[in-house]
């Protein structure tokens, strides 16, 4: 009488794994199906190409320095484009690169580093123009890079250290996260941190 007892509760246990293995699958299997391109110009300390390779580890990634971006970015679900902040600003040579694409409706998100705050005001001209060319706006990531320019050579520089080991993990979950909720959530995922 205990053997067909032990053959259900082995069959149940059996029938869960399955199960379990088939839910992972199917979820590494969409996670795999993400193809995501990071764009990014870093001029001053590498700062940005730091937190771009760190975003290229949470997935599918093909990460470009703007010198080497394919001209057609349609094979990608996800883009990124990123740069350090030059006098309120995202790279030009960026900007120029973007202006000559045009897309309807593909997600991408716009990261940066920066010496100071006012992030919202430096990613307002990037903002505007990925829109105007038919990109959907679906994240922001910006966090603080070592600074040298001008007169802060002088001192020795601000924010030295970072990026840091901190930013590199917000940076990772920030592309995780959005590569998993992008096609839930229609509002855009922000990331941003000023403290050391
Ligand atoms: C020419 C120049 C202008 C800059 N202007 C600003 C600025 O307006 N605001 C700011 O917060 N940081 C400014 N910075 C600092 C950079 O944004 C910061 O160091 C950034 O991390 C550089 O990124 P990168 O190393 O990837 O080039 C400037 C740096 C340079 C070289």
């Amino acid at each position: 009488m205990w053997c067909p007892n032990i053959f259900n509760r082995f069959g149940a246990l059996l029938t869960n794994s399955w199960r379990r293995g088939l839910w992972v699958g199917v979820r590494l299997g969409s996670v795999k199906l993400m193809k995501i391109a990071i764009i990014y110009a870093s001029v001053h300390h590498g700062n940005t190409q730091q937190i771009a390779e760190a975003m290229a580890e949470s997935g599918s990634v093909d990460l470009y320095s703007l010198s080497e971006a394919p001209d057609s970015l349609s094979s990608y679900q996800l883009v990124g484009f990123g740069s350090g902040i030059y006098v309120f600003r995202m790279h030009q040579r960026l900007m120029r690169w973007i202006k000559r694409r045009s897309t309807s409706g593909q997600c991408a998100f716009l990261f940066s580093t920066r010496g100071t705050r006012y992030f919202d005001i430096y990613h307002r001209v990037a903002r505007q123009l990925i829109t105007s060319r038919g990109f959907s706006l679906c994240g922001e990531f910006s966090c603080r890079g070592y600074d040298t320019f001008g007169p802060l050579s002088l001192l020795g520089g601000i924010n030295r250290g970072r990026p840091n080991q901190n930013d590199y993990a917000r940076a990772r979950q920030f592309v995780r996260q959005l590569s998993k909720e992008r096609y839930a959530n229609a509002s855009v995922l922000r990331s941003v941190c000023d403290e050391s």
